[in-house]
């Protein structure tokens, strides 16, 4: 009666061991197996100590050994489905079996990739980069650029006016034009710099145009700068960014220069895309300039008996649809990384 005792002691006791055993990796299943299930073990020592028990009490304890050893069992083999579908270090809770996750390397974006061009090209013949703000009052964005009272570019069509007081005067700049007048107003000639930034228009967005988009202003202002300096510094750039290509002057108008000009550079029409951009005629304009109108220098407190220059302004995300082959201006704000990756 007493062996019956003790060993449905041990049998209670090995059963609240084995449920508490903590396993937590492969190597603790194992231990569990030899302490457990093994020749060795602690159930084979019960199964050896139960051969010596008689009648009743065999059938009894038999029961109870067989319960134990299927619990022990199901325990043994749940971890080990565990561990197999998850094979995790044993440590850290880290499957450093697994691939890495490579960083991925971000990269510019096209818009940036030609700014950065454009710049440096005129850096190499001493244009210093400048800024403005994007917020801009009726002045710097019109009015100290000669534009007169009822010019259309004020109108509520093409401009986002900002709800600042006083009412009206503050608007999102519509063209990098407005930092030329920053620049005049604060420094004196010498001036070469070229002024990149973003532009807004309250335009219908379309794949040729968008509500905003990006410039890069030029202006040269010293003592006998003239149209020759001009159509040399332009012709030099599309000979570095374009290639060698004929390039042609039209007579234009802006406000803010006299005379004025559109510049267009000359693709040809071999190629379907080059036909449909320059509309067959092989010419497509890249830019307007012209010479600063002496108007524009006088509201900057520049003497224009002294000094003169040259101005200029493209659009950098033309330059960027034109020179990777674009087609929807949208691609370049819409930020769909496969669009993206390909710069
Ligand atoms: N501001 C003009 C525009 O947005 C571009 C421009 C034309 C800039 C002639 C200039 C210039 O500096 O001389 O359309």
């Amino acid at each position: 009666m007493n062996y019956f005792c003790t060993m449905l002691d041990r049998i209670e006791e090995i059963k609240s061991k084995a449920k508490n055993f903590s396993i937590n990796s492969k190597e603790q299943i194992e231990e569990f197996r030899l302490k457990y299930l093994s020749k060795k073990g602690e159930l084979n020592e019960l199964f050896d100590a139960f051969k010596l028990l008689a009648g009743a009490e065999k059938k009894e304890i038999g029961r109870q050994l067989n319960l134990l050893k299927q619990n022990i069992e199901s325990i043994y083999n749940e971890a080990k489905e565990k561990f197999s579908s998850e094979p995790k270090n044993s440590t850290t809770g880290i499957d450093l079996s697994l691939p890495v996750n490579a960083n991925k390397i971000g990269s510019l974006h096209p818009i940036s990739i030609v700014r950065n061009e454009i710049l440096s090209i005129f850096e190499s013949i001493g244009f210093v980069t400048e800024s403005g703000p994007e917020i801009e009052d009726d002045w710097h964005n019109f009015s100290a650029l000669n534009f007169p009272e009822n010019h259309p570019a004020r109108d509520m069509q093409d401009t986002f006016f900002v709800e600042k007081e006083p009412k009206g005067n503050f608007a999102l700049r519509t063209h990098t034009s407005s930092v030329q007048v920053r620049l005049m107003e604060t420094s004196k000639p010498p001036i070469r710099a070229l002024m990149p930034g973003r532009v807004y228009r309250n335009e219908a967005v379309s794949s040729r145009s968008n509500c905003f988009f990006h410039q890069v202003e030029g202006l040269y202002i010293d003592e006998n700068v003239n149209f020759s300096d001009l159509k040399q510094t332009l012709y030099y750039f599309v000979s570095q960014f374009f290639g060698e290509r004929d390039i042609r002057f039209r007579p234009s108008y802006f406000p803010f220069t006299e005379p004025s000009a559109e510049m267009d550079i000359y693709l040809g029409t071999s190629t379907e895309q080059d036909y449909r951009l320059t509309k067959g005629t092989g010419w497509l304009e890249i830019l307007g300039c012209g010479m600063v109108d002496p108007n524009v220098l006088k509201n900057c407190k520049i003497d224009p008996e002294k000094y003169s220059g040259f101005a200029f302004g493209m659009g950098i995300d033309r330059i960027t649809m034109l020179k990777y082959g674009i087609k929807d201006i949208r691609q370049l704000f819409e930020n769909d990384i496969r669009f993206l990756e390909q710069f």
